[in-house]
């Protein structure tokens, strides 16, 4: 007999390559203390991979990155650091803006990013109008970013609006993310060894494949982007249906 839930279902065998890989960029403190290293080294060395991560994303045909830079729970950090990371992401827009524009990179920001202050918000505001047009990946960068404050943003964002209860339906609430018209990430990658969340995408990871590497994101390269996403196609997604 057939399946009435084929219809929705997704087909029991392996995935093809991610539409949207996530990817939260751990372990930049601890390559640098292993060298004995100031942190902000390791940060740096870590800004040089994501190059490669965007590279290898477009090589493989994914269309949406999202990079977790910097998380809600970040501010927390010393004001030393926080303004390095400011800094760094300053650096990185100024010297890679061009050329991310030139391969049909487009840039969205996602998070409370207004909170690294006017001159920041400028420079990525100007960056995401810049490579608006841009098809071939669209990189979204969660910065000052957490899942449970884009939850509670939506649902305030909802509530302002004056919208019927029944009619907040899933998709509906997803509209009031942060990452609207956005399909879900297929693939969340952890570097570093943690094997935690730590507040990134929590609504949108609802099904995604969660790859964990040891290797720490300054180290992070195309090879170690390869093999996540080799990870992934060998998964059987079944989004709680039954095995064919
Ligand atoms: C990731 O590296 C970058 C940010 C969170 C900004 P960490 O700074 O968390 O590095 P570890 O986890 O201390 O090694
Ligand atoms: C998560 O890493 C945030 C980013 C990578 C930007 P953290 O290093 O902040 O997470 P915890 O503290 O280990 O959970
Ligand atoms: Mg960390």
């Amino acid at each position: 007999m057939a399946n009435p839930m084929q219809h929705n279902a997704a087909p029991a065998r392996p995935s093809a390559v991610p539409k949207h890989v996530a990817i939260i960029m751990d372990g930049n403190g601890r390559w640098a203390a292993a060298r004995g290293l100031p942190r902000l080294v390791g940060h740096r060395e870590g800004a040089k991979a994501v190059r490669r991560s965007i590279e290898a994303a477009i090589g493989q045909g994914v269309k949406y990155l999202t990079l977790f830079a910097f998380s809600s729970e970040n501010w927390q950090r010393p004001q030393e650091e926080v303004s390095d990371l400011r800094g760094l992401l300053l650096q990185y827009l100024r010297s890679e803006l061009q050329e991310l524009h030139e391969v049909g990179v487009r840039l969205r920001v996602i998070g409370e990013h207004t909170r690294f202050g006017p001159n920041v918000v400028a420079e990525l505001e100007a960056a995401e109008a810049k490579t608006a047009r841009n098809e071939k990946l669209t990189l979204l960068l969660a910065l000052s970013y957490g899942g449970r404050a884009d939850i509670v943003a939506a649902a305030q964002r909802a509530i302002a609006e004056g919208i019927a209860p029944e009619a907040l339906t899933e998709q509906k609430f997803a509209s009031y993310l942060t990452t609207a018209g956005v399909p879900d990430p297929d693939l969340l990658i952890r570097t570093s060894g943690e094997q935690r969340i730590s507040n990134f995408l929590l609504w949108q990871t609802a099904y995604a494949e969660l790859v964990f590497t040891d290797v720490l994101w300054p180290d992070f390269g195309e090879k170690d982007f390869a093999a996540a996403i080799g990870k992934f196609t060998k998964r059987e997604r079944r989004f709680g249906a039954r095995p064919e």
